[in-house]
């Protein structure tokens, strides 16, 4: 087979992909769960949204945006009161819905509501969905899907380029094969959970070779099974760990100003029951992490230098360009605003804003 013959089409023209100003509408983590404790408020920034985030008394996180309704202070300056919000300032009360309830200078409360976002808890961390109403569910493995799981939070990540390009790595067999010496296969099975989930899995048989190779071989009788699962182009969860210890990585992060990438690797493993349930757990989650953390070394200082550009895609990068057009079909966001992203080059767009200059030449 020649080398054209192997070339795939590029996909140079995506729109959302690798684009830093647009993010696809899913859920996002907001901060770990133990950061925030009952009757805490906080202040985060959520993909160039600033918003606040507090548990009330029946232990729920909520999330609203950030400035009062009245004049506008910051909410995280303000007092959790039972399940609701009061504003520092003039002191107006908002339930956990967002609604104004109190009004201390008023015998009524105004009919206002605070923008509230679908917020959940799971894994260790606080989520929040960045539109009107969830449309799917937090990012899950599916062999994991009615799991509860133990979980460690391995690092925290700040790196200098666009989440999805961080996350193609794990599809990359090219990287896979040779830097990190995972024998993989160079072609993935791929297969659509949703709009917005997509899978791709690679079984190999595990060969003499090199010292890894050498090491997992025992836990590997018939074949090396590694599959990654992908929510919102953000979220990645990496299972290739032998199957008896059911442990998984997962890879969360979000686009923060200039296109760069904040985000977590957490551990993941089924819940087991009893005392050496728990223990064994505990060891295994150790383990991975001492590994998981030498694993990721390599990959931060690629990050840091990368100008992320699909020049020349040949077919073993196929799993890449797949991931690229999943991700396109998906709902996009812009950042800052969360308003639906169109690109300029729309036919609507376009007309919108020739509809704005001839109201604005009026
Ligand atoms: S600014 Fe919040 S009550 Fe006035």
């Amino acid at each position: 087979m020649n080398f054209n013959s192997q070339n795939v089409s590029s996909n140079r023209k995506s729109k959302t992909f690798n684009n830093p100003e647009r993010f696809i509408e899913g859920w996002y983590w907001a901060i770990p769960s133990t950061d925030l404790r009952v009757g805490e408020v906080k202040p985060i920034t959520l993909l160039g949204r600033d918003l606040v985030i507090y548990r009330g008394k029946d232990k729920k996180a909520v999330t609203f945006d950030a400035y009062c309704p009245h004049m506008g202070a910051h909410l995280a300056e303000g007092k959790v009161e039972g399940n609701g919000l009061r504003c520092s300032f003039h002191q107006w009360k908002f339930d956990n819905e967002g609604f104004c309830v109190d009004i201390p200078c008023l015998d009524e409360p105004l009919p206002l509501k605070l923008k509230a976002w679908p917020t959940a808890e799971k894994y260790g961390m606080i989520w929040v969905w960045t539109g009107e109403v969830s449309l799917q569910p937090l990012p899950f493995i599916p062999e994991l899907e009615q799991q509860d799981c133990d979980v460690a939070i391995v690092s925290q990540l700040l790196t200098n380029c666009h989440p999805n390009v961080v996350i193609i790595n794990a599809i990359d067999t090219q990287y896979l094969n040779t830097v990190k010496r995972l024998p993989l296969e160079n072609l993935f099975e791929k297969e659509e959970l949703n709009q917005n989930a997509i899978t791709f899995s690679n079984s190999t048989r595990v060969r003499e070779g090199n010292f890894l190779r050498r090491l997992i071989r025992p836990f590997y009788k018939n074949a090396l099974n590694y599959s990654i699962c992908y929510w919102y182009g953000s979220t990645s969860m990496v299972t290739f760990i032998p199957n008896f210890l059911h442990l998984h990585i997962m890879l969360t992060l979000r686009l923060i100003a200039g296109g760069k990438t904040e985000g977590y690797t957490l551990l993941m493993i089924k819940k087991r029951r009893g005392i050496f349930g728990h223990l064994y757990n505990w060891i295994v989650l150790w383990v991975g992490k001492i590994l998981s953390q030498d694993f990721l070394k390599v990959d931060a200082k690629i990050f840091e230098k990368i100008q992320f550009d699909l020049r020349t895609p040949i077919k073993t990068d196929q799993a890449i360009m797949q991931f690229i057009n999943h991700l396109e079909r998906q709902t996009a966001l812009c950042w800052g605003t969360w308003q639906e992203g169109r690109s300029l080059r729309d036919p609507e767009t376009r007309d919108n804003r020739d509809k704005w200059r001839d109201v604005l030449n009026d």
